[in-house]
């Protein structure tokens, strides 16, 4: 079984390494080089041959037995933040991504690659939707005729934010945005495709590194008596921790053929509304994955300075000024509501999702210990 992971110098794509890693999963080199310095992971996070660990003491696959399983991380440039080598993957460049399919022979597809730049692409729309439409055809083509799986993230920003109540995965879809359109039609071409996927739509992502809200507010806060932080756009705060954390389990749970499974993935799954493939159940589809709960921007900052504060991270916090969207103009529009409900995958997979101040308490935490 190898595992392929893009974007894995990405918020999402670097804790999925680390997820992984923890549930004894051996991470792969570059091509075929086997050296020690290809190794992403230092000794110690590097798991043995060990298959994932499956609910009810079973091992994953049909008949309890799978074979060793295999990280493959790849990034743009080639390079893992710190410099070690690794596969090099460009979603804008088909060709190559084919050709590098090919070569890598993965048996699940982990996209955890994207254009993020939520305004930028406004200006950049034909490369937005190359990257995170149209390559996802070609990623579901390989998927399909290779037997291989793919598990893709995408996001709140398929909604136009006008629902009275959270979003759940077969509400319609209506991105207000170049981004949002872009990753609305990556979720229809992987669909399309005819692959086995998972698609985990997230939200208001962010980690203990990287570039995001939290530590922009830091590095803001540091700096400035006051800041003025919208208070009219509601969403869910994930830490990218989570979503790796989430993904792995699905996965382990995923692999297990729902009809002959003792643990938790066929219990939970029973209460699921389940799609089937050849007669067959299977999990495969559309969740929501985010923290529980809900706030807006500016209460999410109020909450990242008095947690900070609280943990010795910054000796002194500034105010947090509510202002409206309006006083903060930006090239995309954003959904002024797009909390989603997370139901089906807790029946699906029997997660429970932390709520998002415990979720922020835990990333705080592990800046406070300098990890
Ligand atoms: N961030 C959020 O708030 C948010 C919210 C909802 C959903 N999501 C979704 O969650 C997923 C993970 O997001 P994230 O927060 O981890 O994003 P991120 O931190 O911005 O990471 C995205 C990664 O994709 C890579 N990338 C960009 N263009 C690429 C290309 N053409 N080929 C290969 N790699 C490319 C980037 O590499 P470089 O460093 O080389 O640019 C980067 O490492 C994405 O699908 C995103 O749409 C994110």
């Amino acid at each position: 079984m190898r595992i392929l992971v893009t974007g894995a110098n990405g918020q999402v794509g670097y804790e999925l390494l680390r997820a992984l890693a923890e549930k004894h999963i051996p991470l792969g080199p570059p091509s075929q080089a086997k050296g020690e310095e290809n190794h992403p992971l230092p000794a110690e996070e590097r798991g043995r041959a060990h298959p994932l660990p499956q609910e009810g003491g079973r091992a994953a696959g049909a008949g309890g037995c799978t074979p060793p399983r295999e990280i493959i991380p790849a990034t743009r440039s080639g390079r893992l933040e710190g410099g070690t080598s690794c596969e090099a993957i460009d979603l804008a460049d088909f060709d190559g991504l084919t050709k590098a399919l090919d070569r890598i022979a993965p048996d699940l597809i982990i996209n955890a690659a994207a254009y993020t730049a939520v305004d930028r692409a406004e200006d950049e729309p034909e490369l937005a939707q190359r990257i995170n439409g149209d390559a996802l055809g070609v990623l579901g083509a390989w998927a399909k005729q290779n037997d291989a799986r793919v598990v893709h993230y995408s996001t709140d920003y398929v909604f136009d934010g006008s629902a009275t109540r959270t979003y759940r995965e077969i509400d319609a879809t209506h991105p207000v945005s170049v981004y949002g359109r872009s990753k609305l039609a990556g979720e229809d071409a992987l669909r399309d495709s005819g692959a086995r996927h998972l698609i985990l739509r997230t939200a208001w992502v962010y980690a203990a590194r990287g570039q995001n809200f939290l530590r922009t507010m830091l590095r803001l806060g540091a700096e400035r008596d006051a800041l003025r932080v919208v208070d009219d756009q509601i969403g869910a705060p994930t830490p990218a921790r989570l979503i790796a954390e989430v993904t792995a389990r699905a996965i382990a749970q995923w692999s297990t053929p729902p009809s002959t499974g003792r643990g938790g993935a066929t219990a939970n799954a029973r209460a699921a509304p389940m799609r089937s493939i050849g007669g067959m159940p299977t999990l495969d589809g559309t969740y929501h994955l985010v923290a529980s709960g809900q706030t807006s921007w500016c209460g999410f900052a109020r909450a990242i300075f008095e947690r900070a504060q609280r943990t010795g991270l910054i000796e002194r916090a500034p105010v947090v000024h509510a202002i409206g969207t309006a006083d903060y103009p930006t090239k995309a529009t954003r959904p002024a509501f797009s909390v989603l409900d997370t139901t089906k995958l807790r029946d699906a997979f029997g997660i429970d999702l932390p709520d998002w101040q415990a979720a922020l308490d835990g990333v705080i935490g592990e800046l406070a210990l300098g990890q």
